[in-house]
């Protein structure tokens, strides 16, 4: 029997699936970064208007006129100008990220990614023959790389740098003046920049601080509706770059990825952004009191030290068990009754970590904190 190819057998599960699978029903998850909130009702009611009202059809590859219209308006406050040229809608952000380095990473070229990561990242880049080389993002520097670092790993065949701000999984983000500085590194190189900023609303208290607008040729944004209106399930997001000729590389092989992306939903999130713009920030808020109460409770407790997050909905607390990793500590607080995730899944520098996703009530959030504080301590001896 004929076997598989290298890329499919090269590609092993994440390890967030890993723990995700063995958990039952009753403990407490940490688990998965998707809002606990249902989508707009004025979302879900104009999907299902528009499904009578027939669209059920393909649409054009780039998706809707009116809704990518929205989406560069969207954009205006920092990148003025845009139209709808400069927006192609795909089937969620893990679609987008797919499409974006299947346009640009030739075999045996390299792309910068950060470390710790969304785990898709490397592999995507793998699949179309490229090298995953990653950049430390480490807890005593926030979470944010240092150029001194970044400049180690760029050589000629790097053809692409990634950002993620606000990050999963460390919750990290940036100000103006770092991004300024990642910013110059990316000109300094020639390189194209992408930029994840599926998190963009959900930033606690200043504003998001985005790559759009600052070098309208080599940026390539990543986004999604899946945190931004809790719709995880919809699968639905979009490729934005002010550069033309990006964009018509990326939406002719969205052809060839879905074809097109989802008729009547266009219209559900459309109706999103028309009457419940609000409804981001109203997540928001529980999120930043989840955060603060999650980050209260970790730090209270010994031998772990967490930085206080400004966004996404991920805390990546320093946890210090002697002659554990960070396997073995998520492995006894699943059968202490708490899911979360192993800072190893997320990379390397992701050892000694565990990520928690504080997606569910802050009545959860206190019980899975007095079982975690029961674990860790007899872990530790305290
Ligand atoms: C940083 C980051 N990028 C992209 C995605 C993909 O989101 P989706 O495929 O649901 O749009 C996620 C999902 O968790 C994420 O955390």
């Amino acid at each position: 029997m004929r076997g598989f190819s290298d890329r499919a057998m090269d590609i092993q599960p994440t390890g967030v699936r890993k723990m995700f699978d063995m958990a039952g029903d009753d403990v407490i998850s940490f688990g998965l970064g998707e809002p606990d909130f249902q989508p707009p009702e004025i979302a879900i009611e104009a999907m299902y208007q528009a499904m009578k009202d027939g669209h059920n059809k393909y649409t054009t590859t780039a998706g809707l006129p009116a809704l990518r219209k929205k989406i560069a308006k969207s954009w205006d406050h920092v990148c003025p100008g845009l139209d709808e040229s400069n927006v192609c809608m795909t089937m969620s952000g893990t679609n987008a990220l797919l499409n974006i380095f299947a346009s640009l990473v030739n075999p045996g070229k390299n792309v910068l990614l950060p470390e710790p990561y969304f785990p898709l990242y490397g592999p995507d880049v793998g699949l179309w023959g490229g090298e995953a080389r990653f950049y430390e993002c480490l807890f005593e520097n926030e979470f944010v790389p240092t150029i001194e670092h970044l400049e180690t790993l760029v050589d000629e065949d790097t053809v692409a740098i990634l950002y993620n701000f606000p990050s999963n999984p460390t919750g990290a983000t940036i100000t103006k003046d770092q991004r300024d500085e990642l910013l110059k590194f990316a000109q300094r190189h020639d390189l194209w920049l992408i930029t994840d900023e599926v998190y963009d609303r959900i930033v606690f208290d200043g504003e998001h601080v985005s790559f759009v607008g600052c070098d309208n040729d080599r940026v390539i944004l990543v986004n999604s509706f899946s945190k931004t209106f809790a719709m995880t399930g919809w699968r639905i997001g979009y490729i934005l770059s002010a550069n033309s000729e990006a964009m018509a590389q990326m939406t002719k092989l969205q052809y060839y990825i879905t074809a097109c992306s989802n008729d009547a939903m266009q219209y559900g999130v459309l109706a999103a952004f028309e009457k419940a713009n609000d409804y981001p920030d109203e997540m928001c808020s529980e999120f930043k009191a989840r955060r603060d109460l999650i980050c209260s409770r970790l730090n209270a407790m010994p031998g772990v030290q967490c930085h206080v997050p400004e966004g996404a909905f991920y805390v990546f607390p320093k946890v210090d068990v002697p002659g554990m990793s960070s396997e073995d500590v998520a492995m006894e607080l699943l059968k202490g009754g708490v899911l979360c995730s192993p800072g190893s899944a997320f990379g390397p520098s992701g050892e000694g970590h565990l990520r928690f996703a504080y997606t569910i009530s802050r009545e959860d959030i206190s019980l899975g904190m007095d079982k975690t504080e029961i674990v860790l301590k007899r872990l530790r001896g305290d």
